[in-house]
């Protein structure tokens, strides 16, 4: 009977010339097979062995019996993965995979953020439930005045206030912010001028909906602050932004053709602002009223711990969901939040 050693070494020749499973599944049966596998037979016969002959012998049998396995199922794997490629087209066309993109008021939302960065100035954020204070009274707008019918509130129960850990400054009632503009007073708690400010972000208004009104929008707020900081830094930044957002090539990129836009300023109120305007623009022959705005009113300033002698600032806040309409001249704010893939795939 031939040796153990030669049935490895001729193992190893015929398994490197196996080219298909059926030819592998043979050599398998030849040397393992339960039958007539030539290393089987090795493995039986040792019980008929002087012992010390079987102990020569029985461990370079098991140990031959344990590589061929193994290099028998390397093999199978090469020739697995060999045929697969070979089902392959290597030519046909790519399958395309379905991307997902951006909502067009995040694109409006990262376009705004994009042109006031260029111009120096920081994004802030502050919380969507804000409280009494900071939305109404540090603004100047006090509990019995008039103006705060202006902005439909969302008020928060009693419960849901007692499980919200934040601080509740001045002990005030918790509600849905109506306006970014108490992040105004945030910011200028915690930091001294000069800086300049946009905040980006979404507020709440309990109202009717329709066309151009949702009960749900986003809004940016600035903030401007300084020693010498004037009405016009504020129809410069303003202006500058408009033509920039509205330029043809969609934004702060240069080269784009700069738009003809026209700029009206209309006397307006704010408890916050004094004085105060609205913005008109004019576009494509239409006024839009775009934003309300104004300086700093001093009681603000007094509110957030500054001296108002040694400062002075504008404001201004817009409507997100208003510009992205101009922009993309959709006629109705509530497609934004439809859901509605149809209009969303356009962007
Ligand atoms: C304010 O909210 C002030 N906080 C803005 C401001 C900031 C003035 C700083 C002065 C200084 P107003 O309520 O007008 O103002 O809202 C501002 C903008 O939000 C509007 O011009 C409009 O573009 C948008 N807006 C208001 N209500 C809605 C609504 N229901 N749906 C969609 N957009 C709205």
């Amino acid at each position: 009977m031939a040796s153990v050693a030669e049935f490895k070494k001729s193992f190893l020749a015929e398994i490197d010339k196996i080219e298909s499973r059926e030819e592998l599944e043979k050599l398998r049966v030849k040397y393992l097979g339960r039958e007539k596998g030539l290393v089987t037979a090795v493995l039986r016969s040792l019980g008929g062995m002087p012992i010390e002959k079987r102990k020569e012998i029985g461990p370079q049998a098991q140990g031959l019996k344990q590589e061929i396995e193994k290099l028998l199922s390397n093999r199978k794997e090469i020739l697995e993965t060999k045929e697969t490629m070979a089902s392959v087209d290597l030519t046909a066309p790519g399958r395309k995979p379905a991307r997902g993109h951006l909502h067009p008021l995040t694109l409006v939302e990262d376009e705004i953020r994009r042109i006031f960065m260029a111009m120096n100035f920081s994004v802030v954020e502050g919380p969507e439930v804000e409280s009494d204070y900071y939305n109404f009274d540090a603004l100047n707008i006090l509990p019995d005045h008039p103006a705060r019918d202006a902005w439909d509130t969302i008020w928060l129960r009693q419960n849901q206030i007692k499980n919200q850990k934040s601080k509740i400054k001045n002990g005030g009632r918790l509600l849905l912010r109506t306006h970014t503009s108490p992040v105004q007073i945030r910011y200028m708690e915690e930091h001294k001028p000069p800086f300049q400010i946009i905040v980006p972000g979404r507020v709440f208004r309990y109202e009717a909906t329709d066309a151009s009104h949702e009960v749900n929008f986003y809004q940016f707020e600035g903030l401007m602050v300084g020693k010498n900081v004037t009405f016009a830094n504020f129809k410069f930044v303003i202006e500058e932004f408009f033509k920039r957002f509205f330029s043809a090539k969609g934004g702060s990129a240069s080269g784009g053709k700069r738009p003809q836009i026209e700029f009206r300023y209309r006397p307006s109120y704010f408890p916050f602002t004094e004085p105060s305007v609205e913005v008109d623009i004019k576009l494509g022959g239409k006024w839009l009223e775009v934003m309300g705005a104004g300086m700093v009113n001093p009681r603000v300033f007094e509110y957030a711990h500054y001296n108002p002698r040694d400062f002075q600032g504008f404001a201004f806040g817009m409507g997100v969901d208003r510009l992205a309409m101009i922009k993309y001249k959709i006629p109705d704010i509530r497609m934004f939040y439809s859901g509605d893939l149809r209009f969303i795939k356009q962007f």
